[in-house]
């Protein structure tokens, strides 16, 4: 995929403003379809969508007067150029469903809708949404006893009423191809009673049907729901193929809990690898390479359940600012109990000394204090020292002082650290479930 947002980037996305300004300096003159032929690009500016409803029936007067309003999409801004593919991730009930509907003008008058949408700079009128989108829906509404050339025909002549037939069967052969159709031309839909085609191609006569118009925008919604991976490949291939030639290709993905550790944890580890290179020999910390890797190891979890907590939380909260700094706040209580560097363990309160045993500051601290000083020797030159510098004359008498014990704990406190990742791996899915649940009913 040439561009691949998250639903948060997409939400979070202000750097469009000066293609905005230009946008808007360009007037709203109407846009046609002639002058959609070379489209440019796609710009959706601070699209916002509130719906309200009355808290109880109309016969309960207090509670039916009362409304409580619902902010489902919050000022969302994207652009996209031709020959792009958009991808918008996000896990049940996040939006992204509001969201195509709204860039396609799809949306009912339930709610309140703001922003707008520019095609080649100019904004779009609500009887342009039509001309201008295609919209393949997440579920396949197919007819089960026609075959998918039959289905492509009628459909085509019910969308492009003015062709003749001769263009009409051109256009269908055309379509059938591009989509790789052409074997199962004749081969009827099927339904859950009698067996036809496969989950994949039925989605690919879905988008079929959606191309005989010759669209330069398409939006599906879902298009990779509930197909394997080997399809699912196949399609996001397809659809950066469409996108190639010439078009805008927007989709929208159902984000699971594992697929979006899949997404971030290569990039952690990268970036963490680069940050501890950086800082580790800079900062001239033991210039030992193997005590270096474990350094690295031990930031490493920091890092990682730092975006596993957001992704729990995000599960629970929806606002991802409100999860951002809650994180940072959990971190920061984290350290003042955990880490002992601010108070020792045994002048801290017992419920705090209990408490510490629950963060990961503790083992990490422990851990970057035994790599660093572990089986160093002090030269020690009472006069030309400080007062009281000959008191430690070995690295592990200062792991000793602070940290009594650490040494031989130093395996268990990597095991430990190394817990909390499949701990909150187990609790994110958890939480992604119930949300998905909640969302269902
Ligand atoms: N017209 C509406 N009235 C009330 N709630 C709505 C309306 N449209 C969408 N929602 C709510 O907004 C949230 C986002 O919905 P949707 O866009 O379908 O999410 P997604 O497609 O990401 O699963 C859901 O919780 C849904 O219930
Ligand atoms: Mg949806």
């Amino acid at each position: 995929m040439s561009q691949l947002y998250s639903m948060q980037d997409v939400l979070q996305n202000n750097g469009l403003n000066g293609s905005f300004k230009l946008v808007s300096e360009m007037g709203t003159s109407q846009p046609n379809w002639d002058y959609v032929e070379s489209l440019c690009c796609l710009s959706v500016k601070n699209v916002s969508y509130t719906v309200s409803e009355h808290v109880g029936p109309w016969w309960d007067l207090p509670s039916f007067r009362k409304k409580w309003t619902r902010q489902i999409l919050n000022r969302v801004s994207f652009h996209v150029d031709s020959g792009q593919i958009m991808g918008i991730l996000g896990n049940s009930g996040s939006g992204k469903t509001t969201l195509l509907d709204a860039v396609a003008g799809r949306i009912g008058n339930s709610g309140k809708l703001l922003g707008e949408v520019f095609v080649n700079g100019r904004k779009l009128k609500a009887e342009q949404f039509q001309d201008c989108f295609s919209y393949v829906l997440q579920s396949d509404n197919l007819l089960s006893y026609l075959t998918v050339e039959e289905t492509l025909t009628y459909t085509a002549q019910l969308a492009l009423r003015k062709h003749s037939s001769e263009a009409i069967r051109k256009k269908v052969t055309a379509v059938m191809a591009e989509l790789s159709l052409g074997h199962v031309a004749h081969s009827v839909i099927g339904g859950r009673i009698f067996p036809g085609i496969s989950g994949g191609e039925r989605r690919r006569v879905s988008i079929a049907s959606q191309l005989l118009q010759d669209p330069k925008v398409i939006l599906l919604d879902e298009p990779t729901t509930g197909l394997d991976s080997m399809t699912t490949n196949q399609i996001v291939v397809l659809l950066a193929e469409l996108a190639r030639r010439d078009r805008i290709v927007i989709v929208t993905i159902h984000h699971t809990f594992l697929a979006y550790i899949i997404h971030i944890l290569p990039f952690s580890i990268i970036s963490v690898f680069i940050f501890t290179s950086f800082l580790y020999w800079t900062v001239g910390m033991n210039p030992d390479p193997v005590r270096f890797v474990c350094f690295s190891a031990v930031v490493m979890v920091p890092h990682i359940v730092g975006e596993l907590l957001t992704l729990v939380l995000l599960g629970v909260v929806q606002d991802p600012n409100m999860v951002n700094s809650g994180v940072a706040l959990l971190n920061i209580a984290g350290i003042m109990v955990g880490s002992g560097f601010l108070r020792s363990f045994k002048q801290m309160p017992v419920v705090f000394q209990w408490l510490s045993y629950l963060t990961f500051q503790k083992y990490g601290c422990e851990l970057l204090i035994v790599t660093e000083f572990y089986g160093l020797n002090f030269t020690c030159t009472p006069l030309a020292g400080l007062p009281g510098s000959c008191l430690m004359d070995s690295g592990n008498m200062i792991i000793d002082q602070g940290y009594p014990g650490a040494l031989s704990r130093y395996t268990q406190d990597f095991l430990l650290l190394y817990a909390f990742l499949p701990a909150l791996v187990i609790l994110g899915i958890i939480s992604f479930k119930i949300r998905d649940h909640l969302v269902r009913r």
